[in-house]
């Protein structure tokens, strides 16, 4: 037997732990869409599933997991750090591409029904609702960063660009969570607590970075 087929053969229970993992984790990501579909189909107060009313539920339960997928996404780098644990590093590009996902999906329900794609009404909400206006510009930012996410593009633009265009996510993750706390008014837990978690997040990175520079203590 060759080296090469003996190590083929040796990464072979590996390749195929790798592939699992990763197909169990998209297949787990799906789930928040699949409960809000069954919830849909499911009789309830007001028709289905879904509660009095549909819209505003799916709107905000698809901005809540946008914004969670998110997070998820921003805590591999972290946790790798932290934690050492290399292996959740696999997984960070799919929960990127996820919170992509249903930010997008966040933005069909605004556009299809809640707006009936009145264009105008649009536009106006996203000119004179801050709260709409900085949701935009965070879904805006994200489109770069979900196109450039393949390896296809790591390679293209250079590993030092692609880094330093995905570094964007630092003014994204606030930018949502500003969104989310304008959105409910006043003082609430909720939007805190994600806001909370996303500083944590950042400052941990910041912290790392500087500790990593040479000559840092
Ligand atoms: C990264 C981008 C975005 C994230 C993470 C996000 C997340 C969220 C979250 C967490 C909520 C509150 C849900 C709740 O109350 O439980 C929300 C509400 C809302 N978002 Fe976004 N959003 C984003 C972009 C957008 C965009 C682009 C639009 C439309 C142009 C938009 C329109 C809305 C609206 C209209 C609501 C309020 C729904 C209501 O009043 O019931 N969002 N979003």
């Amino acid at each position: 037997m060759t080296q090469k087929s003996v190590s083929g053969a040796a990464s072979r229970p590996g390749n195929f732990r790798r592939a699992a993992s990763k197909v169990a984790v998209f297949i787990i990501c799906l789930m928040p869409l699949a409960w809000v579909i069954w919830l849909a189909f499911t009789p309830g107060v007001g028709g289905s599933g879904l509660g009095p009313n549909p819209q505003e539920f799916l709107n905000r339960f698809l901005g809540d997991w946008a914004l969670r997928f998110l997070l998820i996404a921003l805590a591999v780098t972290p946790i790798r750090m932290l934690l050492r644990w290399n292996w959740v590093f696999r997984f960070r590009r799919m929960l990127g591409l996820y919170a992509f996902f249903y930010v997008s999906l966040h933005l069909t329900s605004y556009v299809v029904l809640d707006k009936q794609f009145f264009w105008d009404e649009i536009w106006s909400d996203i000119v004179k609702r801050t709260f709409i206006t900085v949701g935009m510009a965070s879904f805006v930012m994200l489109i770069p960063l979900a196109v450039t996410s393949t390896a296809g593009m790591v390679k293209r633009l250079g590993a030092n660009r692609w880094r330093r265009l995905h570094q964007i996510v630092y003014l994204i993750a606030p930018l949502a969570c500003l969104h989310f706390f304008m959105m409910r008014k006043g003082v609430q837990l909720e939007p805190m607590i994600y806001a909370g978690i996303a500083t944590v997040l950042l400052m941990i990175r910041i912290w790392h970075r500087f500790r990593s520079r040479p000559g840092a203590g």
